[in-house]
């Protein structure tokens, strides 16, 4: 009877502790298990990058905000998509135009990265990545890319200390959640974060057609230095699916605004997906 006793005691802890993992991996959003990146922020509603964009996103509940990073040309680390600010930000022209980096923080700040998505967001300034981590500290998560690290050298470092001040490298936690995952599109860049932060989940980024004839070996090198890949969503079918969790990957696909398309993808059971509009892919996992 006692052993009877013990043993619906530890089926229930094992009950509790599977339902623990769900609840994780679910993350905060509900529904089915799967990582609303909000991918440059709720950038479909507001423009990317900017405090509206992260404010809105955290708001609703996107379990990750996602940067880009940039150096300014004093060393500082930005958070900014492209390489030239033509497209997001408006001003005088000998700072708010050409290549990001060639640009001081001071010139950058002298920009407007909201008007150019609508008059209502007139005003939006750059974000520094220490400005983000210290608004938001842990009431959000962070799913940081380094951008072009072959043209801005040191981003790895100058990120490592950032994260270090504000206490990112204590937690030790191989899979997600964390706190932080950092991706790239550059396997030197995960490689070298990977030997100066090696607590720090990392995914692999893959262009359109990157792992094309070569799924399998292509997956398993990748699972060698990271805990998840992320493919264009367009690439992604159950072959796919199915051979990156043979390797242990996570498949975090981007960049997905359609919500027959975020659907097709759950369907297949991707972990995670990237969109401007992580408002439609949290009332899709809602309404499962
Ligand atoms: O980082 C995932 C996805 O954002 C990659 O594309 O160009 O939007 O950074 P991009
Ligand atoms: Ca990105």
């Amino acid at each position: 009877m006692p052993d009877l006793y013990l043993r619906s005691i530890c089926g229930a802890l094992v009950l509790l502790s599977i339902s623990c993992a769900a609840f994780w991996a679910v993350g905060k959003s509900g529904g089915v298990p799967v990582a609303v990146i909000a991918h440059r922020g709720l950038s479909g509603l507001a423009p990317e990058h900017t405090w509206e964009a992260y404010d809105r996103a955290i708001e609703i509940g996107a379990d990750y905000i996602e940067q880009d990073l940039h150096l300014s040309a004093d060393g500082v680390l930005v958070i900014l998509h492209d390489d030239s600010l033509e497209r997001t930000a408006r001003g005088p022209e000998s700072n708010c135009s050409g290549p990001a980096r060639e640009k001081t923080l001071d010139e950058l700040r002298s920009c407007d990265f909201g008007s150019w998505f609508g008059a209502a967001f007139h005003g939006q300034k750059i974000i520094t990545l220490e400005e983000l981590l210290a608004k938001y500290g842990r009431t959000t998560r962070y799913y940081i890319e380094t951008k072009h690290p072959d043209q801005m050298l040191g981003m790895e470092e100058k990120l490592v200390a950032e994260l270090g001040r504000f206490g990112f490298l204590d937690e030790s936690q191989p899979g997600l959640p964390a706190s932080v995952v950092i991706q790239s599109f550059s396997r030197d860049s995960l490689e070298k974060m990977n030997a100066l932060a090696p607590a720090l989940p990392r995914v692999q980024l893959v262009d359109r057609g990157g792992l094309a004839g070569k799924l399998e070996s292509g997956l398993r090198e990748i699972a060698s230095y990271a805990i998840g890949v992320g493919p264009n969503h367009r690439d992604v079918d159950s072959a796919f699916v199915a051979a990156a969790h043979r390797h242990g990957l996570l498949v975090h696909a981007w960049t997905v605004n359609d919500p027959t398309e975020m659907e097709r993808l759950i369907e297949l059971g991707v972990d995670g997906l990237f969109t401007d509009r992580a408002d439609l892919l949290i009332a899709l996992k809602a309404a499962y």
